[in-house]
């Protein structure tokens, strides 16, 4: 019914879920993916179908474990220094990175080895069995690269409502491991945000779930 359990069955099978955040902040819709179950025929869609920037959103405790810090902090240029988003208080830019076995970085295959392995990192966080902390992620993950990491707040929904804790609310609920993929669809003709409407209309055409943010603040929140 589109709700936010059906959203949570579908995620739990690796289908992709779309977000519209709120018309009063970017007001996008992305598509959003568990990163576990990212194929490269899911890079190829996630291009091709949504167009924005393909994203790996990771938890802060995830980021935390292996060092990941925001990338305005990272960053030594004058141009980092001052933030004046126009639809929130901070930017959840992470490093940018490619899987170590990856060759340019960017094909379909490349990135979503990178994707998977990043899942694959968030689990073995999980796992308090092992220990993968920052040594264990950069002998697997090369920083410049191509699939941009987003860092999420550490109360999710509580401390921010961008698509980055939206989509590790909705893996969260489905007890997914904290990694997620985010792109913000575009719309072809205009250049500007795809409209919720046609987004709805693209979801329904490939039997995806299409939430509204505030349905996970109202349920997950
Ligand atoms: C990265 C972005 C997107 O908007 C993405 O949805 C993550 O950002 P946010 O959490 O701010 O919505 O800027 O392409
Ligand atoms: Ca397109
Ligand atoms: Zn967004």
């Amino acid at each position: 019914d589109g709700g936010v359990r059906t959203a949570v069955d579908a995620f739990r099978r690796g289908e992709p879920v779309l977000i519209h955040d709120f018309d009063d902040r970017e007001g996008e819709t992305d598509i959003v993916y568990p990163a576990g179950a990212v194929t490269p025929t899911a890079v190829s869609h996630l291009r091709n179908d949504a167009g924005g920037l393909v994203c790996a959103a990771l938890s802060d405790a995830v980021a935390d474990a292996v060092g990941l810090p925001f990338l305005d902090d990272a960053l030594d240029h004058p141009s980092a220094g001052d933030h004046d988003l126009r639809y929130d208080s901070r930017s959840s830019f992470s490093l940018p990175v490619n899987h170590r076995d990856t060759f340019t970085g960017i094909t379909d295959e490349d990135r979503a080895l990178t994707i998977t392995k990043l899942a694959e990192a968030a689990t073995a966080v999980d796992a308090e069995a092992v220990e993968y902390g920052s040594d264990e992620f950069a002998a697997e993950f090369r920083s410049p690269g191509h699939v941009n990491l987003l860092r999420g707040a550490p109360e999710l929904l509580a401390d921010r409502r961008g698509h980055t804790e939206l989509g590790l609310a909705l893996a969260a609920e489905a007890d997914l491991p904290a990694a997620v993929v985010v792109c913000e669809m575009l719309d072809d003709e205009s250049g500007r945000a795809l409209s919720p409407a046609d987004a709805r209309a693209y979801a329904d055409r490939r039997g995806f779930v299409y939430l509204e943010g505030q349905q996970l603040v109202d349920e997950l929140a």
